[in-house]
């Protein structure tokens, strides 16, 4: 029996994304807005657009984040932002440990739970992502290396907070491969197995989406898989219409 968790669909646009994006956007809220939806939606610009866009969403079920932050709040750390920042143009979450930027700037598990603290401090919910590259998967090694991941990167949590993880296998990601159901099934499986094992009671409705080349014709089967409570979506949540096709699978 699928356990009852509200799904989260949430956008990252990576980089990409300029004035012309507020199109799509007006057009995912006017049609969240007139449809019944039974799910939490978030879209995750560029940084230079976080606070136009939740403005242009304010009173929509849309929320917004952000793609990453810094784990302190203010100081000498020139070109990042931090979570208040973040907080502050209007964003309810945040991405940490994307493996963009854990491949492209090094980020490990430690300052990946330091990126969710902050986040949590600062009362914006961490997507703490996980996945692992083509070669673990054939070596059979997938399963421990992304529990490990997950294990050290994520934040202890109060009642108050919450945290959503994001299981997204590198060889899926913009690639046009997605992970089989089997596949799917086995590794949130064992994702779910650990987060109850670390934090009890509260791990067991942590959300735990799966990303990797969603798209409206994949969506349905894949988030039916049992602990898949949502999903990560990259290229098909720049156009509303292939974002909105996988909202309405959920
Ligand atoms: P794609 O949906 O483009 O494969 O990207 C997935 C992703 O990396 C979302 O964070």
């Amino acid at each position: 029996m699928k356990k009852k968790i509200m799904p989260l669909i949430a956008g990252n646009w990576k980089m990409n994304g300029d004035a012309g994006s507020f199109l799509e956007v007006e057009v995912i809220k006017d049609r969240l807005a007139a449809q019944e939806i039974n799910a939490d939606v978030a879209i995750c610009p560029p940084a230079t657009l976080l606070h136009r866009i939740s403005v242009a969403l304010h009173e929509s079920l849309a929320k917004t984040g952000a793609q990453n932050c810094h784990a302190q709040a203010n100081g000498a750390y020139t070109g990042d932002i931090s979570v208040p920042m973040i907080s502050e143009a209007g964003g309810s979450y945040v991405i940490v440990g994307h493996s963009e930027r854990r491949g492209a700037y090094n980020e490990s598990d430690s300052d990946v739970r330091a990126k969710a603290v902050a986040a949590l401090e600062g009362g914006i919910i961490p997507i703490v992502c996980c996945g692992e590259s083509l070669d673990i998967r054939e070596s059979g090694k997938a399963i421990d290396v992304v529990i490990t991941q997950i294990i050290n990167s994520c934040p202890d949590f109060s009642a108050e907070q919450s945290i959503v993880v994001a299981y997204e296998p590198i060889w899926a990601i913009g690639t046009g491969k997605t992970a089989s159901v089997a596949d799917v099934d086995e590794m949130h499986n064992a994702i779910r197995n650990a987060l109850t094992k670390r934090f009890g009671d509260p791990g067991t409705t942590i959300k735990i989406l799966y990303g990797g080349s969603v798209k409206p014709s994949n969506a349905k089967e894949l988030l039916s898989v049992e602990n898949v409570n949502g999903a990560l979506v990259g290229g098909a949540s720049l156009k509303a219409d292939d974002f909105l096709g996988i909202i309405e699978a959920a």
